[in-house]
């Protein structure tokens, strides 16, 4: 399985300020899931607006190898046609399932294997094969999955025998939408209730999409429960709303540079996932939704802000998951506001896809910054100006996001080192970027 190691260099310059409109690629998350819950619907489903990224790409190739047809749509750019192959027409696959570097792909594709009835290997790049599991191992276990993996289940690959599952009430010890999402989809195949209580609210979208195609997931507060096994999933089209996790870097682009105003239309605003504009807000701006509307079941609204000033704040407790992706671009808004600002209550930070807690204080401090790590987050004294340096993203793309909105304020240049892991969930991010900055000229 050759993974490419991030090479690619990225060179970026201090802009004058930010101006136009643009849209975002389509929803990661929302993605993963239309593409895993349609492959196993009853029939034919077309999903518009798909986020064709690295990540995405890792889910659709993985379908394919379990048998699923998954085509362009005739006539139609950014749709495609997924032919469903319902809960149990899945065929093993005659190699390693490759998940590349998402973790999304992983954590949820294990989910459905554990009850499927073949054998299934999976795996994926080096930055993958060090990501925790055993968050999904060991209560898929407790259903009666057979699942082995690196370290007694703690780290891919991991091999699945499918097996005949039962519903468990568990509680996850931390917030995450990936352990969520594994365990109801596990529910589908499993005889009884499948519950699942968290400690914070995490981002909803399986819940949601799960409704939409006629599973009955009940949620009250943070327990969701659902009754299997379940017999089918309806087929349903499905249109992708932008990802706010990448507008989130135009937006605080727009905010931190003077004189900016962008406006970002189509972008999802689903209440697990904007924690971002409640901190902003705290921190003393605001972005304005314009033209709020549902989409296929999800909350979407375009986004216009202005340059603003900011001043620091407390953050921690359950906002954290609604803005765990986040995180990295609030520290370098964080940099440009005046005062301290602190985060606590984010430790899941030093297991995504690097410790983004030590990456984070490591490239904005390069280039800077006044920023000190803490066990579960970090410590910013602001405002300082930040200055061109050379920084290495890790291999992680909203740190090398971060690191590029930092260069559009730095004196002088920043190179990003290993930029090219940008795609896994924003094609398009630096073309986006120069538009922008064009359309602030004369
Ligand atoms: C995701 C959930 C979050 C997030 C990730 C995508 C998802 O991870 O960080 O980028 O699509 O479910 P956790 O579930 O580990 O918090």
């Amino acid at each position: 399985m050759p993974h490419t190691v991030s090479q690619q260099v990225l060179r970026i310059r201090g802009v004058p300020r930010l101006r136009g409109e643009t849209d975002v690629p389509g929803d990661k998350s929302i993605t993963h899931r239309a593409l895993l819950l349609s492959a196993l619907a009853d029939g034919s489903s077309r999903i518009r607006g798909h986020l064709e990224s690295g990540d995405c790409r890792a889910t659709m190739n993985c379908l394919r190898a379990l048998g699923v047809r998954i085509v362009p749509a005739e006539g139609a750019a950014h749709e495609v046609v997924i032919q469903g192959k319902g809960l149990r027409g899945w065929q093993e696959p005659d190699d390693v399932l490759d998940c590349v570097r998402s973790g999304t792909t992983m954590r949820l594709i294990t989910g459905l294997l554990a009850g499927q009835p073949f054998y299934t290997v999976v795996s994926g790049a080096s930055q993958l094969r060090r990501r925790p599991m055993n968050r999904i191992v060991t209560p898929l276990r407790q259903m009666g999955a057979r699942i082995e993996g690196r370290q007694s289940g703690r780290f891919p690959p991991l091999s699945v025998l499918g097996s005949a599952l039962h519903g468990i009430e568990y509680v996850l010890p931390v917030a995450s939408a990936q352990v969520k999402s594994c365990l109801l989809l596990a529910g589908l195949y499993a005889e009884g209730q499948t519950t699942v209580t968290e400690p914070g609210p995490s981002r909803d979208h399986t819940e949601r999409m799960l409704r939409a195609r006629g599973v009955a997931v009940k949620s009250q507060n943070l327990r969701h429960t659902l009754t299997g096994p379940v017999a089918r999933l309806a087929p349903l089209d499905t249109i992708i709303p932008g990802d706010f996790s990448s507008a989130a870097y135009l937006l605080v682009g727009a905010l931190l540079r003077p004189d900016s105003e962008v406006l970002l239309r189509n972008v999802g605003t689903n209440p697990t996932r904007t924690g971002l504009l409640e901190i902003l807000e705290r921190m003393g701006t605001r972005v304005s939704l314009l033209e709020q509307r549902d989409q296929g079941g999800e909350p979407v609204a375009d986004l216009w802000v202005q340059s603003q000033g900011l001043r620091g704040c407390q953050v921690g407790g359950d906002i954290v998951p609604r803005m765990i992706d986040e995180f990295p671009i609030m520290a370098l808004v964080a940099t440009q506001a005046q005062g301290t600002t602190q985060v606590r209550d984010a430790a899941e930070l030093r297991v995504k896809e690097t410790d983004r807690i030590a990456a984070i204080v490591k490239g904005l401090r390069a280039l800077g910054a006044d920023i000190e790590a803490l066990p579960d987050g970090f410590v910013v004294n602001g405002p300082t100006p930040l200055h061109g340096a050379t920084v290495d993203c890790e291999g992680d793309h909203r740190v090398a996001m971060t690191l590029a909105i930092a260069g559009l304020l730095a004196d002088g240049e920043t190179t990003i080192v290993g930029a090219d892991c940008i795609a896994d969930s924003f094609p398009g991010f630096v073309d986006r970027l120069r538009a922008l900055a064009e359309g602030a000229l004369p």
